[in-house]
């Protein structure tokens, strides 16, 4: 029988698959993808997309079939992997996430603060549904989720899929890539000990040949500040902890200021992708337009990198354009997905249950850790404990988190309070009692909320 590999990616018709596509065409190896199946809730959204990877496929014989479909079921059965990449409420959806907390004074973000709370909120009725329908129809698929806020998203889908569902980020491994940069050093010869939750994590020690070099990049000033989060985060701020924080983090140590810089600005991030995205599929919807009239391929990959918010409001600039080539999440899956299907031992810094990897969460708790990745899938390393500062913000994050959770799966309402609450970044139960109310409000989706 001909060898069959089915990759099944649920927000198929998003702006970002023809990323993945393009990582799928590349990939030579035996083993690769042979067919992908594309689930959105949105034909329209699907059909502009098809047209995107049949242009990109030209020129490749053995191009991974496509085929698509807006029945969940279907989508999954026989799958080997799904890759999970929704957005729930959509892009109109996050500018209300971020609209609602700037209004309130506090941080409007996707994934950090009470714009992540929101949004998890959303998300986690609809996760925990796919979780549950892909443990009954495909019990041996590998689940990969890129849906934000990811952290607390896999977590949710762990309830039902243990550890075959991973959760994946790509800034990570692109601070270890930088890092490794601003040190000269090769980063694929580099041990990065990095540990904490999604977009809550810091990189406290770069090893080669079991030398730690971090202490060298904190003192030597030009290279420390040569590289993107040393810009954000400052030679000095950076050389008092000790470590390098994940850019995301930038909305904890400058919290005031990101907050201002994005009331003040004329659009947030998702406004922004909100009227890029627009144009791309009403182009698309236009009778008899080609992809490469107005939005080839080329474009359209250019287009969407990723995760500019951050930087946007730091003014820290563009990312480097080295960086941008060497790849974001659709090169995590991808090495994600050849470990696991391939047995190709390596490892990743990943989105998993804790196990004893990191203290003082429980074994339950999803981290972003690294692991050890092989056809039995991945396992975290157990690393050094973290500092206390660290300990502070990730345990406090955590219980937000599982009381997102627990709002998202019984209705309570006094969990979701709970949750904006006492997040680190909102200062008062009257103003997560407005954002509440803001939310249910704007919300349609938030209506399951019940005293
Ligand atoms: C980064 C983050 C992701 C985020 C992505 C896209 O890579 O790690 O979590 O989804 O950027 O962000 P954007 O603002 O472009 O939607
Ligand atoms: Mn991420």
């Amino acid at each position: 029988m001909e060898f069959a590999m089915k990759l099944t990616i649920l927000g198929g018709g998003g702006f970002r698959v023809p990323l993945v596509y393009r990582a799928l065409l590349e990939d030579r190896a035996a083993g690769r993808v042979t067919h992908v199946t594309l689930h959105d809730l949105d034909p329209g959204r699907l059909d502009a997309i098809v047209r995107v990877l049949r242009q990109q496929a030209q020129g490749y014989p053995d191009a991974p079939g496509v085929s698509v479909t807006t029945d969940l079921d279907e989508a999954v059965t026989g799958a080997d992997f799904v890759f999970s990449a929704i957005r729930v409420g959509g892009l109109a959806g996050r500018v209300v996430d971020e609209r609602v907390a700037l209004d309130e004074g506090v941080l409007g973000q996707e994934t950090v603060g009470p714009g992540g709370i929101a949004y998890g909120l959303r998300t986690i009725p609809v996760a925990v549904d796919i979780a549950r329908r892909i443990a009954r129809l495909a019990p041996d698929a590998w689940v990969i989720n890129f849906t934000n806020p990811a952290g607390m998203v896999t977590e949710a889908m762990s309830h039902h899929l243990g550890d075959r569902v991973i959760g994946i980020c790509d800034s990570p491994v692109g601070l270890g890539r930088r890092v490794a940069r601003a040190l000269g050093v090769d980063p694929d010869r580099a041990w990065f000990d990095y540990a904490g939750l999604n977009h809550l994590g810091w990189l406290r020690a770069v090893r080669v040949d079991g030398v730690d070099l971090l202490p060298r990049l904190l003192a030597d000033e030009a290279a420390l500040t040569s590289f993107e989060e040393g810009k954000l985060f400052g030679a000095d701020w950076l050389r008092t902890l000790g470590s390098v924080p994940n850019e995301y983090l930038n909305y904890y140590y400058s919290n005031r200021e990101t907050v201002a810089a994005a009331r003040d600005a004329e659009h947030t991030r998702g406004a922004f992708l909100l009227e890029q995205q627009q144009r791309f599929y009403e182009t698309m919807r236009a009778p008899g337009t080609e992809p490469f009239a107005a939005w080839d391929a080329t474009r359209l990959e250019r287009e969407t990198t990723y995760g500019a918010d951050v930087r946007e409001a730091a003014g820290a600039g563009e990312r480097d354009s080295c960086d941008l080539e060497s790849g974001g999440y659709e090169k995590v899956a991808l090495a994600l997905m050849r470990a696991i299907a391939l047995d190709e031992r390596t490892t990743l810094i990943l989105n998993v249950r804790n196990r004893r990897a990191l203290e003082p969460l429980d074994a339950e708790a999803v981290v972003e850790v690294p692991c050890h990745v092989d056809a039995n899938g991945a396992r975290p390393i157990v690393g050094d404990p973290l500092p206390g500062h660290a300990v502070g913000l990730v345990t406090s994050v955590k219980a937000v988190e599982r009381d997102v959770i627990l709002a998202a799966t019984t209705g309570e309402r006094a969990a979701a309070l709970r949750a904006f609450a006492l997040h680190p970044l909102v200062d008062s139960v009257a103003v997560a009692q407005r954002l509440l109310d803001g939310y249910r409000k704007h919300v349609p989706d938030l209506a399951y909320l019940r005293d």
